[in-house]
């Protein structure tokens, strides 16, 4: 008995349906990346993805290293001192997370954005970087358990962000910043480095 072949009109029908599907999920995968950096600013304005460029990144890691190298946290056990905890907070493709555990740091990157985390979390695979990532509104993070934050300023929650830094990170703890500044917070916040674009800022000992 011969097998039924579906009639012509379904094939093309199961075709249509598995492009679809390709199209729409890649075009998802790629929107953070290619599809809304391509689109005009003049016509929509703020885009929602950009990272810090690789040479960005390691400057930042350069400076954040010298000032630990001439700061080291105290140690007051006969250990060997832990690796010191970096988050990136929003951390996009991933990269900065990735640098930072090549450079000794025991990094995690928190980010909402999912295609985002699923692409940083292959990408780690690939580099066989030991960092994690997790799915979480970074306002949802507990800074204090951080030694060096990262971020590029993600500028709608940065006034937001202020009072979270200053309550929040430890004495002596780090928080970079790539492309923008924390005004106004001289009282908490010292300058402890600064190169191009980047600045790296330490927690005063000073609470109000
Ligand atoms: C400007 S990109 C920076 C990416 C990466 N940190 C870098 O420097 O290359 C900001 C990232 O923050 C993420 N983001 C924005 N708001 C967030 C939030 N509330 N919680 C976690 N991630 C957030 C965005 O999805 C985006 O990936």
């Amino acid at each position: 008995m011969e097998a039924q072949q579906p009639p012509p009109q379904s094939k093309s029908k199961y075709l249509f349906y598995g492009l679809t599907a390709v199209t729409v999920s890649s075009t998802l995968f790629l929107l953070p990346f290619i599809v809304t950096p391509a689109l005009p600013r003049k016509l929509y304005g703020a885009l929602p993805y950009q990272n810090t460029p690789s040479k960005h990144i390691k400057t930042a890691l350069k400076l954040i290293n010298n000032r630990i190298a001439t700061n080291p946290p105290p140690n007051p056990t006969s250990l060997p001192p832990k690796k010191l905890k970096f988050v990136d907070l929003g951390s996009g493709a991933g990269e900065a997370t990735i640098l930072a555990s090549f450079s000794n740091f025991d990094a995690l990157g928190v980010e909402i954005n999912p295609s985002l985390l699923l692409y940083s979390r292959a990408a780690s695979v690939v580099s066989r970087s030991p960092c994690r990532f997790k799915s979480l509104n970074l306002i949802n993070l507990p800074f204090q358990d951080y030694d060096v934050l990262f971020m590029f300023g993600v500028k709608p929650l940065i006034e937001q962000l202020k009072p979270k830094l200053i309550s929040e990170v430890r004495i002596g703890g780090l928080v970079c910043l790539y492309r923008f500044k924390l005004t106004s917070m001289d009282e908490h916040f010292e300058v402890v480095g600064r190169e191009g674009e980047v600045t790296i800022y330490e927690r005063t000992s000073k609470r109000t």
